[in-house]
């Protein structure tokens, strides 16, 4: 696979970033991850206000001239790689770029962002769709800018990997007594047909497909309440989905081995999983 980086583009086994890049020593990046159905890319507007946010946020100065070009980059890996019929997957990333010696604070002189994209083909998780998936509790032990999109996930691999050993597909994380969301997604309740989700906040990465839910429900006369779900509360509640650009809406059947609802996918996931479908096939 050709991947993008700095300016090149290169075999993914040639391209080479260096020691003193930021987001290897320090975490100091952040990235986005945008899905692509037979070229085109989905709810890219809103992918790219985040990557301003992630920006933004970190204080990487990306010139306006290459932050314009991010997407069209995206689209040239599509066409070179092959992908422009089926489904894929984006990944771009920008760090504060390389520096040395390694100091905590910014560099002295201004260094140029480092820019990677790649693009890989994307199996949808059908049979997860179809069927719903299992979860563990685990405590969300993450910082409190959660609403940056950073490339340091440390925190969240080791809740997926323990969620892994445990046998299961995904963690539902708790803070202060309240779900917050999955290691790689954002979470819904269902309750009396009513959708509970966390508030957009610091303590959230507000989710593109989350955004896109609630929309939904809008639209379908589903009422929304941007109340945290308390940890007390999960085992009432009749129905807990999954909601991500590469988790798309995944039913929750069971969490800590106890059932949710029925422990199977019920009608209002399915409801919004059959509008949310069509909108990613163009509907
Ligand atoms: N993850 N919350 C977290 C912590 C996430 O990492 C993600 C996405 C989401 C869902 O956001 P969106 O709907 O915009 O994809 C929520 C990406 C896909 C990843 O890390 O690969």
């Amino acid at each position: 696979m050709q991947v993008y980086l700095n300016g090149s583009y290169v075999e993914h086994t040639e391209a080479k970033v260096s020691v003193g890049d930021r987001a290897f020593v320090f975490g100091d990046g952040i990235y986005e991850v945008i899905r692509v159905v037979n070229g085109r890319f989905i709810m890219e507007d809103e992918h790219m206000d985040r990557l301003d946010e992630g920006l933004a946020g970190l204080k990487i100065d990306l010139s306006k001239e290459q932050r314009d070009q991010v997407a069209d980059i995206g689209r040239k890996l599509v066409s070179i790689n092959g992908l422009e019929n089926g489904q894929a997957k984006v990944y771009i990333q920008v760090t504060r770029g390389s520096a040395w010696p390694r100091t905590h604070t910014f560099p002295d002189s201004p260094v140029e962002p480092t820019v990677y994209l790649a693009a890989e083909p994307f199996t949808p998780h059908k049979k997860l769709h179809e069927e719903g998936v299992d979860a563990i509790t685990v405590s969300d032990v993450r910082w409190s800018r959660c609403n940056l999109k950073t490339v340091n996930l440390l925190p969240n691999t080791l809740a997926k990997q323990q969620a892994r050993d445990a046998g299961v597909n995904s963690a539902v994380m708790i803070r202060d007594g309240v779900i917050t969301e999955s290691p790689n997604a954002n979470i819904f309740g269902v309750k009396d047909g009513v959708l509970r989700t966390y508030p957009a906040s610091n303590y959230i990465l507000s989710g593109i497909t989350r955004q896109a839910v609630i929309a939904i429900a809008k639209e379908e006369n589903i009422e929304v309440n941007l109340q945290p779900i308390g940890e007390h509360e999960l085992y009432e509640l009749d129905e807990l989905f999954f909601t991500g650009t590469t988790t798309d809406i995944q039913p929750i059947n069971r969490v800590n081995n106890r059932a949710i609802g029925p422990g199977k996918p019920g009608p209002v996931v399915q409801r919004i999983q059959t509008i949310y479908n069509a909108k990613l096939a163009g509907g």
